[in-house]
């Protein structure tokens, strides 16, 4: 499946941009192909439009906002948050063509960053309840580029064959290979959960981030996956410490992904500081990284076209459940086969 040639992928909410970054000025973005100039209008809201003026199709995100509205760097045409050109500098009177106008998207604000969707929505912007309980606070972690399909790396959260050799190093067990099987598991409407129980080690970083004496310890998991390229991962240790990551792989294009990490604790900065947190989770997610970069960018929906064991169970229901929804909207599978 590539993802700019699925029509279907438009119709989803990703996170694109951190809030905070809009506060210096209108910023792009390239969501699935399509390029996007976000900025905050004159309430302090975030707002998406066609990055490409309707004039000379130069680039908006290289203006500037000016009450609210983006300001052009070629002719100074004006545009607000729904695309409509509000002022046109070189116009002495008379009113400005209705045709003066560029496409603009759905934006919102949620869990501090911006959220997009290209075209109609087919589910809300995933709820996670943790995020608005007092009992967690929120660290962000991540904001980078992944040169990798975000389908491998939503697969890869509920690969539970990976950690014994790909996180050898940060809590992976080598000696023992063989994945748990998990507890519970269900479809739901909008991707699957699974909840599952993973014996790990504690290296001398993570001891001190779990408040923990022990080598060894176990995950109680709960990974969810918001179709298409969103997933949670909830973490509760035996000491009721709880570690949720939220991951987004927002598609750029075929080839890359914008990562949106970001965690919620129940503990305090006291307890295990901010730094040293981000810290682990880096170590652990540049290990995914350096194998994920290396896998097609192509990943092929039909089963028959990869190999599969036991465990890849949730990445064949995540093929099943896109290549259904395709199906469904008439759209089809297109890889690079597919012509
Ligand atoms: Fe934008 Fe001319 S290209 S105002
Ligand atoms: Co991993």
């Amino acid at each position: 499946m590539l993802v700019t040639r699925q029509p279907t992928l438009r119709h989803f909410w990703y996170p694109v941009i951190p809030l905070g970054e809009l506060e210096t000025g209108p910023k792009p973005f390239e969501l699935l192909k399509e390029k996007i100039v976000l900025w905050l209008d004159g309430a302090g809201k975030p707002v998406a439009v066609r990055d490409r003026c309707c004039h000379r199709s130069a680039r908006l995100s290289q203006g500037k906002v000016i009450d609210g509205n983006i300001r052009c760097p070629y002719h100074g045409w004006s545009f607000d948050g729904a695309g409509v050109c509000v002022k046109v500098p070189q116009l002495t009177h008379g009113l400005i063509p209705r045709t003066y106008r560029v496409d603009s998207y759905r934006c919102e604000e949620r869990y501090g960053y911006v959220w997009v969707c290209l075209d109609e929505p087919l589910l809300p912007i995933p709820e996670i309840p943790e995020a608005s309980d007092p009992q967690f606070r929120q660290i962000h972690e991540f904001y980078e580029v992944w040169h990798c399909a975000g389908l491998r790396l939503m697969e890869n959260s509920f690969d539970n064959a990976h950690p014994h050799f790909v996180h050898s190093s940060t809590f992976g067990v080598e000696q023992e290979p063989v994945p748990p099987e998990p507890d519970f598991f269900e479809e739901t409407e909008f991707g699957l959960r699974m909840k599952y129980i993973l014996p790990v080690f504690n290296n001398t970083v993570q001891k001190q981030n779990l408040q923990m004496e022990e080598t060894r310890t176990v995950r109680i998991s709960e990974g969810t996956w918001y179709m298409p390229f969103i997933r949670t991962l909830k973490i509760t240790y035996p000491n009721g410490l709880i570690h949720l990551i939220f991951t987004a792989a927002t598609p750029i294009d075929d080839r890359s992904s914008q990562l949106v990490q970001f965690c919620l604790r129940n503990d305090t900065e006291a307890e295990a500081t901010a730094e040293s947190v981000i810290a682990f989770d880096r170590v652990v997610t540049l290990e995914d990284k350096a194998i994920l970069e290396g896998t097609d960018y192509d990943v092929p929906l039909r089963i028959s076209k990869e190999q599969h064991m036991a465990s890849d169970k949730p990445g064949i229901i995540m093929r099943h459940k896109l290549a259904g929804l395709l199906k469904e909207r008439g759209e089809g599978e297109r890889g690079k086969d597919e012509g």
